[in-house]
Formats: structure tokens, C-alpha cells, sequence
């Protein structure tokens, strides 16, 4: 057997940025500035710039991210929240956390993301039966791509909604040139370590170019402060990024636009050279993904024994995701759009995504390309 290929590598992107890194570390060390230092200030003043929204906060996390601006808006009992049913818990967690209903929307066969159809579905459904209040659109980039957000803006004034983008896997990600933050009231990501975008521990950060929002955010941040932090105002909660974790992300935004570049190549080469015989997540045209994920669709229900013969030849595959939120024992009782999720429920049975990074060299991806093909063949 060959030598085994990591799923993500953080190493080679490591070992470009250590020097910088650990120069910041140590100006941090030495004056002790750990908690909201002047690292953080600079990172969110290039934040805003590379996003080209007027207001950043760094928060402790994603899901962080997620809820200040909920909060924020005041969303909780009686509200409903409509979110995609193919993503990762938090999506819906906080919304479910802030007592609010979360209510499921099925996504696109082909790009995986949610469908604009079946939310209007969803919205009428609810206005229809009149126990809640439609609040706010949670948009998930799956995977990297954005959401079709020229729809979900029309969608979101239309109903007089808000639009919540929940860029943990997408932030980056371009539509016709135009980052996120041109649609969206707010944009929210998270820094894990293995995003596109990541730190060397938990963090996040929310955008917007509401100033208002932005100061009911901050205050939140830090347990519903007013004046000083000692002054509380509201309530609210620790949401804080340290300042170690700002200094990595300030020397990753340096490297990261050429990073998405090299992913969007690799991206392409899988892509070209596999759809014949899997079916990857489409890119429709004028878009750029960062590609936190390369996924395919294994039909026929062979995905199990695809995953094994990838392992035999080396090639670690992972299910995102093997159940979607609405099949999960702490969401099956929030409600569907009509009442089924039938895209959702096939994704499921036949996701599969394959090593990405932006440092995966050509003669690895053509392994691995040539082990899908083997793979296939040999489960066919
Ligand atoms: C779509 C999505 N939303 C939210 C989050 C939460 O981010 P964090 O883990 O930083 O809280 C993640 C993280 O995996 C995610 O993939």
C-alpha cells in the first residue's frame, strides 16, 4: 500500500506563516495583552476591509457568531427562523438556544445549498398558520460556496426578513466579484482550525454595515456591557476572541486570498477529471468557493463500499453529512417545509467528500483521482 494522504494537511500552511506568527506571540507574551489586545483591533480593521463591510466583531467562535446578531435582532419565543436542514448543528442550535423555532428548508440537488423555492414554501406555510413570526433567513455557504443570495435578498425584502449569512465554511466565497457582505444584513464565520480561513484554537467573527447592531453586538459580547464592562446594560455573554487567536489570523488573511485561488485550481482538476463518473457539487458559473469540502454523490447506494475501497488505496473519505439536522434527535420536532426534506434525506445517503487543502500538490490529487476511478470501477 502507498503512502497514506492526510484528509487536511494544516502543515505546509503552517510552516509559511510560523515566523510571523510567532513574532506576534511574542509581543504578546511580553506585554501580557491577552484579552482584547491590540492584535484584535488589527484584525478586525483588515476583516472589514477584506469584506468589505464597515463593522467587524472577533467573537470566541462560530457559534458565536451566530447568535449575537439573533440576539441582537431580540429573536426568541414566538419567533420562527428558517434554516437549511443540510449543515452542521450549529446552525439551528442557536436558534433553538435563543427559544426561537427553527424551521427546515430542503436544499439543491446540485449545489447542496438551501433551495429558494421550498423557503418561500416554508415562509408561506408559516404565515399561513400564524403561531409565528417569520424573523430571520440563516443562509448556510455549504461547503464553501455561497448561498444564491441575489434570491434570498429578494426573499428576505420581500417578507421583511433578515438575512443571516452563516459563512463558517464560505467566508471568502464570491458571487459575480461580490463578496457575501454586498447581500446579507450580517455575515457570521468561524475560525476552526480546520476552516478555510483558521486559527490554532476557537474563534470567529460577525460582519455588518448596520452601526446600530454592531454596538448592540459588541455589548453583548461582553456580558451586556454599557459604559465600561463593570456597567451591564443587557444580558449578554462572554463572546470574546483572544488576542493570541487574532494574531494567527492576521498573518492567515495574508496568505488567504491566494489560498482560495489554489483551491478553486484543485477544485477544477477534481472536477474535470471525476465527473464522469461521481457527481461533485456544482459551482455554477461566476462564483468562487473556498472549498472548506470537495464532495461528490456516490448513488446507487455503493457509498460505503466506495469509502472502503478508497481506504484500501490510501484515501481518507469523510461523510458532511450521514443525517441532516431534521433526522436529529434534538431537531426532529422543529418543523419542515411541507412537511419533508426528500433532497436533504438523499444527500445523506450519498455524500462523500475527499481530501482538500490548499497544499495538495498535483501528483497527490492525481492519486487520488485515480483511486475515485478505481473506486468506482471496482464497486460498479
Ligand atoms: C455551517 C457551520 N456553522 C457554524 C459552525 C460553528 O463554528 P464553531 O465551531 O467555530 O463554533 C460551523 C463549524 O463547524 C459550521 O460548519
Amino acid at each position: 500500500m502507498s503512502q497514506p494522504i492526510a484528509f487536511i494537511d494544516l502543515g505546509p500552511q503552517r510552516d509559511r506563516v510560523r515566523d510571523r506568527i510567532e513574532a506576534r506571540f511574542k509581543r504578546i507574551f511580553d506585554t501580557g495583552a491577552f484579552i482584547m489586545g491590540p492584535d484584535v483591533a488589527e484584525l478586525e480593521e483588515a476583516l472589514s476591509r477584506f469584506g468589505g463591510m464597515s463593522e467587524t466583531l472577533s467573537c470566541g467562535s462560530g457559534t458565536d457568531a451566530l447568535i449575537l446578531p439573533l440576539a441582537a435582532w431580540g429573536i426568541g419565543p414566538g419567533d420562527a427562523v428558517f434554516v437549511p436542514s443540510f449543515t452542521f448543528a450549529a446552525t439551528a442550535e442557536v436558534v433553538a438556544m435563543l427559544g426561537a423555532t427553527a424551521i427546515f428548508v430542503d436544499c439543491l440537488p446540485h449545489t447542496f445549498n438551501m433551495d429558494p423555492d421550498n423557503l418561500r414554501l416554508a415562509i408561506d406555510e408559516v404565515r399561513q398558520a400564524g403561531k409565528l413570526k417569520p424573523r430571520c433567513i440563516v443562509t448556510v455557504d455549504l461547503f464553501g460556496q455561497a448561498a444564491d443570495y441575489p434570491s434570498f435578498r429578494v426573499i428576505a425584502d420581500e417578507y421583511g426578513l433578515k438575512l443571516l449569512s452563516d459563512a463558517a465554511q464560505g467566508y471568502g466565497a464570491t458571487i459575480e466579484g461580490r463578496m457575501i457582505g454586498a447581500f446579507a444584513d450580517v455575515v457570521a464565520t468561524s475560525f476552526y482550525p480546520a476552516k478555510p480561513l483558521g486559527c490554532y484554537g476557537d474563534g470567529g467573527m460577525v460582519q455588518t454595515n448596520d452601526a446600530e447592531l454592531a454596538a448592540i453586538m459588541r455589548s453583548l459580547r461582553v456580558h451586556g456591557s454599557g459604559t465600561d464592562r463593570y456597567d451591564n446594560v443587557r444580558i449578554g455573554m462572554n463572546a470574546r476572541m483572544d488576542t493570541l487567536q487574532a494574531a494567527v489570523v492576521l498573518e492567515k488573511l495574508t496568505i488567504f486570498p491566494e489560498e482560495i485561488e489554489r483551491r478553486m485550481r484543485i477544485a477544477h482538476r477534481y472536477t474535470t477529471a471525476l465527473s464522469d463518473v461521481v457527481t461533485p457539487q456544482a459551482l455554477p458559473n461566476g462564483m468562487v468557493s473556498t472549498w472548506a469540502q470537495y464532495t461528490v454523490r456516490v448513488a446507487g447506494g455503493k457509498r460505503d463500499a466506495f469509502m472502503a475501497a478508497m481506504r484500501e488505496r490510501g484515501v481518507p473519505t469523510v461523510i458532511y453529512y450521514g443525517k441532516h439536522l431534521h433526522q436529529q434527535t434534538a431537531y426532529r420536532h422543529f418543523p419542515a417545509a411541507g412537511g419533508r426534506l426528500p433532497v436533504s434525506d438523499m444527500l445523506c445517503e450519498e455524500v462523500v467528500s475527499l481530501p482538500m487543502h490548499a497544499y495538495l500538490d498535483e501528483a497527490v490529487q492525481d492519486r487520488i483521482v485515480a483511486a475515485v476511478r478505481e473506486s468506482v470501477a471496482a464497486t460498479a
